[in-house]
């Protein structure tokens, strides 16, 4: 089987396999083809794609012969025509934001591998691509915030008098609030962390962080370890808490999510007029809508002094470990379907391969993909 990586489009800096990651596919009746300079904002040089065994090509060479073809995101909707049909796309999908293009591959015979419907069980952690990039995305922000507040992170104790650390308060505990919690703690401040789900209290107090809950929050076992939608009730108790707690925050670093939802609105306008001038609001959900209803996907706005960032590809900004984290996710994933020959072999019984597999055979496939959707 021909594998091949392309090269991204437009400002994204990452690359779905780095060289050392690419090697481990090689095996017998494995090649790798990689298209020529796709590395190169990911500091991997076609030298080094080379010397791991993977030949670069060109884009076309790679788009007729390789029967899978890796991307970061997917692949422009013009390349889709230089496709045949069997072939094999494997890249973050997007369904919602991407319905016509994966229309438009289904009715062309293609199967799509949509590395975002990667069940998040523990048997599949490994290959989870959501959760590798949420890791980056909560380092980021912290590091972005840190270096926009006009104060330090830490309790420093100097001749010049004692200054106190900040505040940072983190709405969601999940895979990027957890991480911010760690280094939002190791950089020095005070972090607060707020959840739906009980059960990550714990966690956050391990990494140092103060828990802060609100009675009554609605938790479904049943959803995979994911929040639930919460009463209108709690909603407001839970509005009036963040609101006092991001008075009193430097930092808010907000993640919450709802899988297939749109986010949770936790900070009002109102709430972003009481903050202090000065401080900084990182909405990491802000793709799926934000946290913050003043949010502006892909901006930064400066709102009574506060600026809150709605930046949404915190990883493509640290290409060279954000690719890493891919390729060995991607190298994962496809462990349970290269069979020993180096054929692919989607064995749609498998709940991982079927989850994944958004099209196939002209058929939609993944049962979230076909919910999305509305395919009956
Ligand atoms: P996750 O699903 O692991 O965590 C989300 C957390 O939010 C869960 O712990 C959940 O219980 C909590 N939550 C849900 N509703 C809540 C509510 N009403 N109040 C408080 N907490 C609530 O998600 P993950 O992987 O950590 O991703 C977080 C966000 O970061 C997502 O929106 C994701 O799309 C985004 N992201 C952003 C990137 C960027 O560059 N801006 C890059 C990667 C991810």
């Amino acid at each position: 089987m021909l594998v091949g990586i392309l090269k991204e489009s437009g400002s994204e800096n990452r690359v779905a396999m780095l060289p050392g990651e690419a090697a481990h596919l090689i095996k017998p009746g494995v090649k790798v083809l990689v298209e020529t300079g796709a590395g190169n904002q990911a500091f991997a040089s076609d030298g080094e794609y080379q010397r791991a065994g993977i030949t670069p090509s060109s884009r076309d060479d790679i788009l007729s012969k390789a029967a899978l073809v890796l991307t970061v995101n997917p692949i422009p909707e013009d390349d889709l025509e230089l496709c045949r049909e069997g072939q094999v796309l494997c890249s973050v999908l997007n369904p919602v934001e991407n319905s016509k293009w994966l229309e438009k591959a289904r009715s062309q015979g293609l199967t799509v591998l949509a590395l975002d419907l990667v069940p998040r069980t523990t048997k599949a952690q490994a290959m989870d691509i959501l959760s590798s990039m949420a890791t980056v995305a909560g380092y980021k922000a912290v590091l972005h915030a840190a270096s926009m507040i006009p104060k330090f992170f830490p309790m420093f104790m100097s001749a010049a008098g004692t200054i106190k650390p900040s505040r940072v308060l983190i709405l969601g505990a999940g895979v990027a609030g957890l991480q911010a919690t760690a280094i939002a703690r190791k950089l020095g401040a005070i972090v607060e962390v707020f959840d739906v789900r009980s059960a990550v209290k714990e966690e956050v107090k391990s990494l140092g962080g103060k828990f802060i809950e609100v009675a009554g929050a609605r938790e479904d076992a049943a959803a995979g370890g994911y929040a639930v939608e919460q009463t209108e009730e709690f909603k407001i108790k839970q509005l009036e808490l963040i609101q006092k707690r991001s008075i009193a925050a430097d930092v808010v670093i907000a993640t919450a999510q709802i899988p297939c939802k749109r986010a949770p609105v936790l900070l009002l306008k109102e709430t972003v007029n009481r903050m202090k001038p000065g401080s900084v609001i990182i909405d990491l959900a802000a793709s799926t809508g934000g946290n913050c209803e003043l949010t502006e996907n892909g901006k930064s706005i400066i709102v009574n002094g506060v600026t809150i960032v709605g930046k949404s590809d915190y990883p493509s900004d640290m290409p060279t470990d954000a690719s890493k984290m891919f390729g060995n996710n991607i190298n994962n994933l496809l462990k349970i379907m290269i069979d020993k020959d180096g054929k692919l072999n989607l064995n749609m019984q498998n709940d991982i391969i079927n989850g994944t597999t958004a099209v196939h055979n002209k058929e939609y496939v993944s049962q979230r993909v076909r919910q999305m959707l509305n395919i009956k």
